[in-house]
């Protein structure tokens, strides 16, 4: 039974896996030993039955004998952890949460539902870090890839709706507690049907405005707003995030300068917990009816699921809310655009924490010790 070291897997996306793992009995697999930043020394966790102590996490002698280590304990760890044990001669395989060595020539973007040629061939030729992409670009080619995959696609822009997660469990907890501030300025109003909501309006506006209301980790008010930027800005105009769209997502396809497909856009925050929506607009490299490429999105792996482009079935199926803590990728509002016939639009949805970070992970694990 192949050893591999749990570094993160108290955090959110750490729980995430951990939760996942056992819900597909992969301990059973495996022999765990875990880390910790905090607490070396301390009890393994309940559901890893006999697994030994806590180990200290920034001891890379330790670290370094493990043949395989997963984290999701931040890029902060990784910039500090990471280069001691490769500098101190380690050759395991690194399987990472965290963006900060993704980009690296030596670094594999894992969605192996969408490039296990990719892994595959990175590891015949000893490819040794597997990290795992951007939520919303790993969301997006979860339910898109059949057509990426297929040559499909000759360049597409992606207008998203990230949810609160993306930033972390901070962010969750105050998007909440603006929401019940927000309520709480004008409860008594709202419980009086004839009260004037112009008046209601007026203080949930001076609530989102009062610099007393703790908007400190997205830095201004979320709860009935919305925020179009997400991560550093680059200087020329461009988020990170959206960068990270078109690098990460020819990364992962494999494809090099020659080959790449323009994808860009804008990435907006928005007041979901956990999924993350975008809106696409595709160019086509043929004139594909909507059925063939509705079935072409259905077929390329069992998570994506094409929801008829009808009210009924997007209100029902087509919203974070209906999506979030489970696997299914829908897409929807799939139709020809009116400037020409190759013009498609779409929207898609994935759990942030799942397809998004943890899933993608977990099951590098297992290819990794299959
Ligand atoms: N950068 C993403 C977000 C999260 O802020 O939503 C992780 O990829």
């Amino acid at each position: 039974v192949p050893t591999a070291g749990f570094i993160g897997w108290r955090g959110m996306v750490g729980s995430v896996l951990m939760q996942r793992m056992q819900d597909e009995g992969d301990f059973d697999l495996i022999n765990p030993v875990f880390f910790s930043t905090s607490n070396a020394g301390g009890a393994a966790p309940s559901f890893a039955e006999g697994a030994g102590p806590l180990q200290d996490a920034y001891d890379v002698e330790t670290l370094a004998k493990l043949p395989i280590i997963v984290t999701a304990q931040g890029g902060d760890y990784t910039a500090e952890v990471y280069p001691k044990l490769r500098d101190a001669g380690w050759d395991g395989l690194w399987i990472d949460a965290a963006s900060t060595l993704r980009m690296e020539q030596d670094s594999i973007i894992v969605l192996d539902p969408v490039n296990r040629d990719v892994i595959d061939a990175g590891l015949a030729r000893g490819v040794k870090n597997f990290v795992g992409g951007n939520c919303t670009v790993s969301c997006m080619l979860m339910g898109l890839g059949g057509l990426f995959r297929n040559g499909l696609v000759e360049w597409g822009t992606s207008m998203t709706y990230q949810a609160a997660s993306g930033g972390g469990a901070r962010h969750m907890r105050e998007l909440l507690n603006q929401f019940g501030s927000l309520n709480s300025v004008v409860a008594d109003k709202l419980a009086d049907p004839s009260s004037a909501i112009l008046e209601i309006d007026r203080a949930v506006l001076a609530q989102q405005r009062n610099p007393e209301m703790d908007a400190s980790r997205f830095g201004v008010p979320l709860a009935g707003s919305v925020i179009p930027w997400i991560d550093a800005d680059l200087g020329n105009g461009q988020s990170k995030e959206e960068w990270k769209a078109g690098a990460e997502t020819n990364k992962i396809l494999g494809l090099d300068a020659d080959g790449r497909i323009p994808f860009d856009g804008l990435c907006v925050r928005i007041g979901a917990m956990r999924s993350h929506s975008q809106a696409l607009t595709l160019k086509l490299t043929e004139d594909l009816s909507v059925a063939e490429i509705e079935r072409i999105i259905d077929a390329d792996n069992e998570w994506a699921t094409v929801v008829p482009n009808t009210k009924e079935a997007t209100m029902a199926a087509l919203t974070p809310v209906a999506v979030s803590g489970t696997l299914d990728i829908p897409v929807g509002r799939i139709r020809k655009l009116e400037m020409g016939p190759k013009y498609i639009s779409a929207f898609t949805i994935g759990d942030q924490l799942l397809w998004g970070a943890a899933e993608p992970l977990r099951r590098m694990l297992k290819i990794a010790t299959g």
